[in-house]
């Protein structure tokens, strides 16, 4: 069954008050609700039915205003309770038990090892009590958990403790919220959980504690995240004026979740993935990804807690501005250019791939089957992207003028996607109607750029022609507003400065924005005193494809000598992407493999430019990944792409060789040195690093495997570890790479994370993660198909990134993931509907593939048994 947008309607009744009580046990809990309602006074005085959500639950006690009701007055099925109210004001009692132990969906209330915990957004809370469970209904929480005090020595939900006390063996506490919330952002977790504590003082004065609970053997893992949390607050209030709402803040770290984490007001709960670090255990991009979730959760203390969704088509609406927002602050928090190189590959490999394959969709989407379906790349990256062309146009000024009247306005309600554009529209005078059209069309726009220069009358012409193909539902599509941020380069590599004429928005005298809203436009420079060399889309400053006919020399220059780092970046990717289509190119003709020199000319420049960061240096002599290389093609051609990419990756090092591996041991010995910090400055020595010993690796050369068994054996932090152990596992040096894995796994059994990153380094390598051996690794005792990190380790890592086995020639890869989701299905279905994503894109790949990749497809359709989750996908996809 489909829901749709157009058909949204306001809620019937209303709950203002909701009080809950736990009564946690080993086989069962009881969730005993007592609800204060009304009928909602917009609506009229007639009194509908009261239809209520509920699923998996047992309904035991049921009573309206203290009259207890029979069978005969109301009506229970799968996913619905109805009763008929006689009074617009009334209460509701209900008493429902569950199965928390049993609960392997991780959604609504479970356990996760010997710890209860929730997680409700979107529909989980309609696991835990028959309730209406929609974002558009808010209401003020009471809750009371009680529990085994030996066992669950630590009770917690959201707001403050108002009271708590012991009977016999068992105790409780009851918390309050004082802000009105929808149920999603609902949390109880019960547990024998240690925690680390500190303060923050807000910007008004107002002391808030911050504590983090986790399992007592974590302890020593929290204090990065504690870190980030008073970075991130100090932020919100400085960047957004935005100040934290209650006296307490909390996190718990749990072994098995869903997704990343949770922003359940004032106690957010996290994937333990998400939150618990130390050098010893977890590599610099662990370090990093934790500053930013834990950011993007506190965010969304304002933006999705404080102004929540109406509905769940808005769902970018919370999703796409709190990504924006943690964005921009790890880019304060780090290098801005080298976030925004990450973010941009991530989209542009992810993303793009979403957007056009078969469950491409708009930011706001029409219509769905489960809502769990749209926790995508698109909700989320592209509508961070969508905030950020909304950031660019108005200007950072406008947008916080923006962005303070949104909160203003909308505090304490549920709203859309319009409202916000609305905030910015009353601050900036702009009409953002075309604008919009970035929420209701899906697909990447291509843009296609020519130029003209007239030397005579100093002119410079810019053509741009913008289209986007059709998605499914959507033929045709309508100009988008595209901000494209630019510069002029000179011969000399110097920023050549011109006028733009009727310049809507010039935000310097060379560095310009065009702002794109026709299918063809043309934009003209005046006193352009050389024929310039155009750098686009400076910073990816839009979401979009851009063509432009770029010579290898025009491109080197660009490297050279452009003042946006994203674009010299941009041109080294680029040239790279010419060079391996090339020789793509002549497997695919059996002709002689040639290298063209220029790009390592270029990059053996870059090694010596002393002018650039050692994190930009190696953001841009890593390689074109595999996976972005594919999505670039007509018609994805895996194995012999990933021949030519290897042809000239060991090109490359050949001739890099010394550079390299001077480079390698300067920063190798300067780590050893330095005390391990997870910053900037050393992250970026650790990846130039780790980036030259994997060229040097290719050399298969005794010298350099001695030298990376001796960096994973002595280093002291898990960067250098994990490196080392990669480059092994992925060598001809195989004695070597066992070594090192049965030393790692012994070292680190006790760790689930660490030992994550050793399924995964496996289950990744094109040469060590053949489907046997992936099939072993889902035999070791560490692995668990409950676990969704474990899953997402071993068989995520295989179909996602080990791009050559998954896609071996003989099907055997598809036969394995099509299995893997059938299993998953029948336990979690959020988890099967996910891991599915590379045999959802068939289409991309040559027919003998697609046919393999769709058999599967219609094997798994064939199931007797289907959640709605994964019938939804399916269903899509074979469409
Ligand atoms: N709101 C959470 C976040 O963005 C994600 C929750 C996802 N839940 C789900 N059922 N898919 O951090
Ligand atoms: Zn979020």
């Amino acid at each position: 069954k489909l829901i749709r947008l157009v058909d949204y309607q306001q809620p019937d009744y209303l709950i203002d008050e909701t009080h809950l009580t736990f009564e946690l046990y080993e086989d069962y809990a009881l969730v005993h609700a007592h609800l204060v309602m009304q009928r909602n006074p917009a609506l009229g005085c007639d009194l509908p039915r009261l239809v209520l959500d509920g699923v998996e639950l047992q309904l035991l006690h049921l009573a309206m205003d203290d009259q207890v009701l029979t069978a005969a007055d109301y009506q229970v099925d799968a996913e619905q309770l109805s009763l008929q109210p006689l009074r617009p004001s009334f209460t509701l009692d209900s008493t429902v038990r569950i199965e928390p132990q049993n609960n392997t969906a991780l959604e609504g209330l479970y356990k996760s090892g010997e710890m209860f915990c929730t997680q409700c957004e979107a529909q989980g809370f309609r696991k835990i009590t028959y309730y209406l469970d929609r974002p558009d209904v808010m209401s003020s929480f009471t809750t009371t958990v009680i529990a085994e005090k030996q066992r669950y020595p630590i009770l917690l939900s959201n707001g403050n403790l108002i009271e708590e006390g012991v009977e016999d063996k068992r105790h409780w506490a009851t918390w309050q919220d004082p802000h009105k919330k929808p149920a999603y952002l609902f949390a109880v977790v019960a547990g024998d959980l240690w925690s680390v504590e500190d303060s923050f003082t807000t910007m008004n004065g107002r002391e808030v504690t911050l504590r983090i609970f986790v399992e007592p053997e974590n302890i020593d893992k929290c204090q990065h995240a504690m870190n980030s949390l008073k970075k991130c607050m100090r932020w919100d209030e400085e960047q957004y004026g935005r100040e934290y709402d209650l006296d307490i803040f909390m996190i718990v770290a749990v072994n098995d979740f869903n997704m990343g984490a949770m922003e359940n007001k004032g106690l957010n709960i996290f994937n333990s993935s998400c939150v618990l670090a130390k050098p010893e255990t977890s590599t610099d991009a662990i370090f990093q990804r934790i500053e930013s979730i834990v950011a993007h959760e506190y965010f969304h203390n304002w933006s999705g807690n404080r102004v929540t969704c109406r509905d769940w088509f808005q769902l970018s609406l919370k999703e796409g501005f709190t990504v924006f927002r943690d964005s921009e602050f790890s880019a304060d928090m780090n290098s801005r250019t080298v976030k925004r190189i990450e973010d941009a590959t991530f989209l542009r490999t992810h993303q793009f791939a979403e957007d056009a394959g078969p469950l491409a969709h708009p930011v706001r989407p029409p219509e769905y089957m489960e809502i769990s379906n749209f926790y995508t790349w698109t909700i989320y990256e592209k509508g961070a992207e969508v905030v950020r062309m909304l950031h660019t146009l108005l200007g950072p000024e406008r947008f916080r003028q923006g962005s303070d009247l949104y909160f203003e306005r909308h505090d304490g309600q549920a709203v859309t996607c319009d409202d916000f554009v609305a905030a910015m529209e009353s601050v900036s005078g702009m009409d953002l109607t075309q604008f919009k059209r970035w929420y209701s069309q899906a697909g990447t726009p291509v843009l296609r750029v020519t130029d003209e220069y007239d030397a005579e009358r100093q002119l410079y012409h810019i053509d741009i022609a913008q289209s986007c193909p059709a998605t499914p539902g959507q033929a045709n599509k309508q100009p988008f507003v595209i901000p494209v941020a630019m510069g002029l380069l000179g011969a000399e590599g110097q920023a050549l400065s011109a006028r733009l004429q009727d310049a809507e928005q010039c935000v310097t005298q060379d560095n310009w924005v065009l702002t794109l809203n026709q299918a063809q436009q043309r934009f003209t420079f005046t006193e352009v005193s050389e024929r310039p060399l155009p750098s686009l889309l400076r910073g990816f400053s839009a979401p979009v494809k851009l063509h432009y006919d770029y010579s290898r020399e025009q491109l080197a220059f660009l490297l050279q000598h452009d003042s946006d780092g994203f674009n010299r970046w941009e041109a080294a990717q680029q040239l790279a992407v010419q060079v391996i289509e090339e020789v793509c190119e002549q497997l695919r003709t059996h002709a002689p493999v040639q290298v063209d020199g220029c790009l390592a000319q270029s990059f053996a420049a870059v090694l010596n430019n002393p002018h650039l960061d050692t994190a930009l240096q190696a953001e841009i002599i890593s390689f074109p990944s595999l996976a972005y290389l594919l999505e670039l093609q007509e018609q994805a051609d895996v194995q012999l792409t990933d021949k030519a990419r290897e042809a000239v990756r060991l090109y490359l090092a050949e001739q890099l060789a010394e550079p390299l591996q001077a480079l390698y041991n300067r920063l190798r010995e300067q780590a050893k040195q330095t005390q391990y910090r997870p910053e900037a400055e050393q992250i970026g020595n650790r990846r130039l690093q780790a980036m030259a010993l994997s060229y040097l690796t290719l050399l298969q050369r005794d010298d350099i495997v001695a030298a990376t068994v001796a960096q994973f054996e002595q280093a002291d932090n898990m960067t250098e570890r994990l490196s080392a152990l990669s480059c092994l596992v992925n060598s001809t040096a195989q004695s070597q790479a066992q070594a090192a894995l049965v030393q790692f796994a012994e070292e680190f059994a006790h760790d689930p994370l660490v030992m994550d990153q050793w399924f995964s380094v496996q289950a990744a390598s094109s040469v060590l993660g053949e489907l046997a051996h992936v099939r072993q690794l889902m035999q070791h005792p560490s692995f668990s198909i409950k676990n969704p990190n474990k899953v997402r380790a071993v068989i995520g890592a295989f179909t996602q990134h080990n791009l050559p086995q998954f896609h071996a020639e003989d099907g055997s890869g598809y036969v394995f993931l099509a299995e893997q989701v059938a299993a998953l299905d029948a336990l979690n279905p959020q988890m099967s509907a996910r891991i599915i994503t590379p045999l959802t894109r068939w289409q991309r790949y040559t027919p003998a593939q697609q046919a393999l990749m769709r058999a599967q497809l219609e094997q798994l359709q064939a199931l007797p048994k289907l959640s709605k989750d994964l019938y939804e996908v399916l269903e899509r996809t074979l469409a």
